[in-house]
Order: C-alpha cells, then sequence, then structure tokens
C-alpha cells in the first residue's frame, strides 16, 4: 500500500546490521508518517541491499548522508565500539535522535552524548526497550508508592552472536552491553542515583578469550 506523503517524518538510519533490521525498519517501514530515507552503513553491501529493501538512500559516511539529505529524525544503531560523532553530528543538527543501548565502551563517550543532546535541545531516546513492557507496568503498579532499598536482577541471553560481541574492548563486556538493561529497568523502576552495584559472573565460556 502507498503512503501518504502528509506529515511523514523524514528518517536516516546509521548502522543497518542486525537490531535495525530486527527491531526498527521492518516497523518502521509499515507506518504511515514516516517515510525511511536513508541509511548509512561502513558495511557497503549491506547498506545498498538494505536501501535497495525499504527505497531508500545508501550512504557509507554518516557526515554525508547528513550533509545532504533532509532528514527529520536519525537512528543510531551501530556496536558499543562504534560510538564516534554520529550523536554528535546529529545533535549540533538538532536532529531528532534515537540511539540503540549502551552509549558507548567508555563513561567519557557516553557522558559527551549526553552533554551534546542535552544542550541542542533535541527530541531524544535510547533503546531501553523493556521500559515499554507490559511486565514493566505491572510491576510499577505493584511497587506503587511504596519505599524500595534493593533490587536484584539477573540476565539469562544467549551465546554472543556478532564478533565484536565477545571482545570486551568492542562490547564493553556483558554488563556493559546486555546486563545494561537489568540496570536501567531498576532505575526505572526505583529511581534515585545507584549507590552500589555488585555482580559475579564467568568468563571464557563463549571459546577462546579474545580480549
Ligand atoms: N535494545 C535492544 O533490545 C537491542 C537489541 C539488539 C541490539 N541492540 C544494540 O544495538 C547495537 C547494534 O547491535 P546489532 O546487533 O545491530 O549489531 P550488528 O553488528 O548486527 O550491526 C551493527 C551495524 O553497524 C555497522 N557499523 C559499525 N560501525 C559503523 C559506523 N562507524 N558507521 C556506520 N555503521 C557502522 C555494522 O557494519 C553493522 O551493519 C548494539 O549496541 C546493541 O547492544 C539493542
Amino acid at each position: 500500500m502507498a503512503k501518504s506523503k502528509a506529515k511523514q517524518v523524514r528518517v536516516g538510519f546509521i548502522g543497518v546490521g542486525g537490531v535495525a533490521r530486527w527491531a526498527h525498519l521492518g516497523h518502521l517501514s509499515k507506518w504511515e508518517d514516516v517515510k525511511l530515507v536513508s541509511f548509512c552503513d561502513v558495511n557497503k553491501e549491506g547498506v545498498e541491499k538494505a536501501a535497495a529493501e525499504y527505497g531508500a538512500k545508501a550512504y557509507t559516511d554518516a557526515k554525508a548522508m547528513l550533509d545532504h539529505e533532509d532528514l527529520d529524525a536519525v537512528y543510531v544503531c551501530v556496536p558499543p565500539f562504534a560510538h564516534a560523532d554520529q550523536e554528535l553530528m546529529v545533535a549540533a543538527r538538532k536532529k531528532a535522535l534515537f540511539v540503540e543501548k549502551p552509549l558507548s565502551t567508555t563513561l567519557e563517550k557516553a557522558r559527551e552524548i549526553h552533554e551534546a543532546v542535552r544542550k541542542a535541545k533535541i527530541v531524544s531516546a535510547v533503546g531501553y526497550n523493556w521500559r515499554a513492557c507490559e511486565v514493566t507496568k505491572k510491576a510499577q503498579e505493584l511497587i506503587g508508592t511504596k519505599p524500595v532499598s534493593a533490587a536484584y536482577g539477573y540476565w539469562v541471553g544467549g551465546m554472543p552472536g556478532a564478533a565484536w560481541w565477545r571482545q570486551q574492548k568492542m562490547s564493553g563486556g556483558q554488563l556493559n552491553e546486555q546486563t545494561t538493561h537489568i540496570v536501567d529497568i531498576a532505575r526505572y523502576l526505583i529511581g534515585g542515583k545507584v549507590v552500589k552495584v555488585y555482580a559475579s559472573g564467568a568468563k571464557g565460556i563463549a571459546g577462546k578469550r579474545v580480549d
């Protein structure tokens, strides 16, 4: 079905790998009020394939895409190690920003992104999607106004898939890459500042360690 062009939000993507494909592009492409305008990825073949599939323009350079395309909003879906200046460029151009978690492998970069977004006063969101789950709403109802003194959470997931995921320098490790959802949801439900975080785990299970 052809989309009506009235009031469409013009969206660009930086990074069109796993999560962009299985979580975002399929949904956005069905929304009447969204136009997928352009995609950028360092994987030329991958971005050309995705662009052809969704009727968007392909780029391998994020700055070139942001300079040439008239976008309202940009999704940044790159792995943790790859966050360089993408969010800063989006904020400088005052475009709305959606960025996949986690923001970076370092606190310094995450703070730099946070500061740029705060100063630019743009609409922004990070992909902490657990906040939108039905079970989270239920937990909020149950907690109500009761004071909570501690939170307990655990993560059981599959083995790391993409190659960068197994490398601590690139993913920031499992606490940064995966269990970040647990930390986020605890903060969302309970609020306040994190006073103490304790974790235990094992390393090297996915085969030969490469970090
Ligand atoms: N919110 C969620 O539930 C959820 C789920 C899955 C993944 N994620 C997050 O999304 C991010 C991406 O994960 P993924 O599974 O899509 O990884 P992926 O490796 O499948 O895809 C990442 C894509 O980014 C591209 N890329 C890398 N560096 C780039 C750069 N500098 N400029 C442009 N493109 C670049 C890669 O070529 C690749 O196509 C990760 O931070 C991950 O934690 C979030």
